[in-house]
């Protein structure tokens, strides 16, 4: 059950929301007043909450954020902004909301953006729990790639499919693994992970699936394979593209009939492990080099997740950063800052060892830094130097043609003071021209 807290001033904004986003697995509530809000969320318990920025006079949706961010350190927030304030909107985001909705509301936007604050509290809530008991660390990032790869997580959580991970290395497939078994309902079960490309293929099989006493020389026990020992969780096969051909025909085989045959065995076990593979290789690849069975990349791909490389995404690049410089700090118990050109420097990267090459490098730079404040100077040359140009980075962010217009629209409103004829005469336009405009662009011309 999540538990959502709507907090608008207008009560009838607030009616609205809370019908839009009741569903049998939520339980919603509302609080019109700011005071109210403020008690609610350092004395309730919510996954997300939903927060006009403008209050009132003494108080902002900033400031119900920072409450509920200090008691829900696991939950979100998605700020609603209103009428010309996008900026703020934009702070919130950077403040730590999850995403920020403008009025007028789009109701399917309204609606999947709520999901996906959710989907991450799940995750991050889980997570958390979990890195009580030293799991998974969470996901960091909130560009479009890994909004989408929340999306499927979310998804393939919720059902028991297996489900393939592809992407280059150190992009984070084995946490999404741990994720998405974190978040399914065998959560409570084992999580059993296996390197497939780092065990002897002789030995392969009896890992995954078991083996009779006597069945080889050494095996002097009746042992239980990994599929077993998942039983009623799931079962990670890294690197499942360095399976051996023998294998992937028995792997084939339990995917199918939900049964193993440990290695020397009469008859086969049925099994309950839910399969999540992973890989760096490139399957189609080494489908039509007749390395890898096409039937059981269909077979593991039921869901196929592709990771998006670092390099794709450097929006995200400062998130982890801080992530990674808060857990370096911590661990060296020191308090190492990053120099804003020498961020620059590492948002301008490529990256080629990913998201893994980033944690390492922010490791290692704090470990041999002497001061307190890390300079460009004192990165690596190939930082330095290597595809450091600005606009890459730039160019991500770039908002849209039509977003940017609809800011200018915005702002010269704002600047009259709400007068549309002096607006339509700045933006050099006719008022109708300016009507069609407002109306496009979904902004409310107040009366
Ligand atoms: N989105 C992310 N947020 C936070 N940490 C991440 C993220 N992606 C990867 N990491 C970290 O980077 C490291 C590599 O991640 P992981 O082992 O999941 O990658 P992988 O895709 O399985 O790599 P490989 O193919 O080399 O096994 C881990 O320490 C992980 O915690
Ligand atoms: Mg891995």
């Amino acid at each position: 059950m999540h538990r959502i807290l709507i907090v608008d001033d207008d009560r009838e904004t607030c009616r609205f929301m809370a019908e839009l986003l009741t569903r049998p697995d939520r339980e919603v509530l509302t609080a019109t007043q700011a005071d109210d809000a403020l008690d609610r969320v350092q004395s309730d318990a919510f996954d997300l909450l939903v927060s006009d920025i403008n209050l009132n006079a003494r108080q902002s949706g900033l400031d119900v954020l920072k409450a509920f961010k200090s008691s829900n350190p696991e939950g979100q927030v998605l700020l609603i902004s209103g009428f010309g304030t996008l900026d703020t909107a934009i702070a919130a985001v950077r403040a730590g909301a999850f995403d920020y909705i403008s009025k007028p509301f789009n109701i399917a936007q309204v609606k999947e953006t709520v999901d996906r604050a959710l989907a991450q509290a799940a995750t991050t809530a889980n997570s958390h729990a979990a890195r009580r008991e030293a799991g998974p660390p969470e996901l960091i990032g909130r560009t479009a790639g890994m909004l989408e790869v929340y999306k499927q997580i979310a998804r393939a959580a919720d059902s028991g499919v297996p489900v393939l991970i592809t992407g280059e290395s150190g992009t984070g497939k084995e946490l999404v693994a741990r994720a998405i078994h974190a978040n399914s309902p065998r959560s409570s079960r084992p999580f059993v992970a296996i390197n497939c490309g780092a065990i002897p293929d002789t030995l392969l099989e009896s890992e995954l699936f078991g083996h009779t006493r006597g069945s080889f020389t050494g095996a002097v026990n009746d042992t239980k394979g990994l599929f077993e020992q998942a039983h009623g969780g799931t079962i990670f096969l890294d690197e499942v593209g360095e399976m051996p051909p023998a294998l992937q025909v028995k792997l084939l085989r339990t995917l199918e009939d939900g049964e193993v045959r440990p290695v020397g065995a009469a008859r086969s076990v049925r099994i309950d492990a839910r399969v999540i593979a992973a890989t760096n290789a490139d399957l189609e690849q080494a489908i039509s080099d007749q390395k890898f069975r096409q039937d059981l990349y269909y077979r593991l791909g039921v869901i196929v997740i592709r990771m998006p490389p670092l390099r794709d995404r450097p929006a995200d690049i400062a998130l982890l950063v801080e992530r990674f410089l808060q857990n370096a700090n911590d661990r060296a118990g020191r308090r190492v800052e990053l120099a804003e050109d020498a961020l620059a420097a590492l948002a301008a990267h490529d990256w080629p060892g990913n998201v893994r090459e980033l944690e390492n490098t922010v490791e290692r730079l704090v470990l041999f830094s002497r001061g307190s404040r890390l300079e460009l100077a004192d990165l690596p040359a190939a930082l330095r130097h290597g595809r450091a140009t600005l606009e890459t980075r730039l160019f991500t962010d770039l908002p849209s043609l039509d977003e940017l217009e609809r800011r200018y629209l915005v702002h010269v409103l704002e600047a009259v003071g709400g007068n549309r004829t002096r607006a339509a005469e700045v933006m050099g336009i006719d008022r109708r021209t300016f009507y069609r405009m407002a109306e496009r662009f979904g902004v409310d011309l107040k009366d």
